[in-house]
């Protein structure tokens, strides 16, 4: 239980992150900086992240975040205990770029490296901010990922379910190309939704009454398609109060599924860990608040404690990486210049 400071790098999606955290237990572990250089202009004109152009702005950036962080933590990189990269699961040049920087940082300092999951990185959120003990339901929710994880260890998660198809963040960001909003589509889509009318439009929610922890979002996008075209043959285009009635439509349709599901993981997970229970979310959607609120009144009447990390946690950033890299080395891991960047890394 020594003190321990580390340099946290994240480069697998389009954000250039890196940060500082500090932890000497039996305090709570301190953010030192949190730096979170993102690429939205980057991409806005093509409706989605283009990986080139991504794994360029990595190449160009992160050693810009690094000393960043660094900096806005009053450290040199001397002064840190270890490094700790995403490697995996992401875009594989923006991986590539990272675990790079680490091991040309590791090898220039000496300092131990540590490779982490990405997923891993947001599933262990909870413990970097309320300090959550194992084991915890995780439902981790973003552009790329939807799953109900058991969390037992830093190492060790046991998957109850997810999406077959398309992730949430996905379905809010096609959804906002769509109905012609701006990118990320997910605080665009809640933004529409707040003034919108929820049940104009009957939107499926696909699986909801399937007893397991699956979930499609893919024909819940197809939905919003053929509302829409449909709207623009009767008025010639779409009235600001029908994008409003659509977004709100839509946001609810998914957070129904996610509540139901969640309550079905949660019987699950309660059954194998009945002791403190707790649920916790992650990822970039766990920031739509007409979903926290649904997932809080579930969490209330199964009286279990909620946790739902402040916003900035909750999207990617470099904070969770180095917390992630952090329990790992306390747990001895450690890795070497063999460190593989890998595209695909189920936890
Ligand atoms: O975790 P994250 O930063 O990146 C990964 O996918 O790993 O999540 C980004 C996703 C995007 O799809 C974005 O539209 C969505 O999170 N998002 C939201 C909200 N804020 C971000 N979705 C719904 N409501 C929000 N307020
Ligand atoms: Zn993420």
């Amino acid at each position: 239980d020594t003190p321990l400071t580390v340099l946290g790098l994240e480069s697998s999606c389009d954000d250039t992150a890196a940060a500082v955290i500090r932890h000497a237990p039996p305090a709570r572990a301190e953010i030192l900086s949190n730096v979170v250089l993102g690429q939205t202009d980057l991409h806005a004109a093509f409706g989605g992240v283009v990986p080139e152009l991504a794994a360029r702005a990595h190449a160009e950036k992160l050693d810009l975040a690094v000393e960043a962080a660094l900096e806005q933590a009053g450290l040199t990189l001397n002064m840190v205990d270890a490094i700790a990269v995403t490697a995996g699961p992401g875009l594989i040049g923006g991986v590539l770029s990272g675990v790079m920087l680490a091991k040309g940082l590791a090898a220039a300092t000496g300092l131990p490296m540590i490779g982490v999951n990405h997923l891993a990185g947001h599933a262990l959120t909870p413990r970097l901010t309320d300090g959550v003990e194992f084991p915890y339901l995780m439902l981790l929710v973003s552009g790329g990922h939807c799953q109900f994880l058991i969390a037992h260890g830093p190492d060790h998660f046991t998957r109850l379910g997810g999406t077959i198809d398309d992730a949430p963040g996905e379905a809010f960001d096609k959804t906002a190309k769509l109905l012609a909003l701006p990118q990320p589509g997910g605080p665009s889509v809640q933004a529409q939704a707040a003034t919108g009318n929820a049940t104009r439009f009957a939107l499926p929610r696909p699986l909801i009454d399937r007893d397991d922890c699956n979930m499609s979002f893919s024909g819940l996008k197809t939905a919003v398609l053929r509302t829409r075209d449909g709207l623009i043959a009767e008025h010639g285009g779409l009235r600001a109060s029908d994008r409003a009635d659509l977004c709100a439509g839509f946001q609810q349709a998914v957070a129904d599924v996610l509540v139901a599901k969640s309550r079905r993981a949660l019987a699950q997970y309660m059954e194998l860990c009945p002791a403190r229970p707790v649920f916790a979310v992650a990822g970039g959607v766990a920031a739509n608040t007409v979903l926290r609120a649904g997932l809080e009144g579930l969490a209330r009447d199964m009286g279990l404690r909620f946790v739902a990390p402040p916003l900035a946690l909750c999207t990617d950033n470099a904070a969770m990486i180095a917390w992630a890299g952090l329990e790992r080395l306390r747990m001895g891991a450690r890795d070497d210049m063999t460190l593989a960047a890998r595209p695909r890394w189920p936890l």
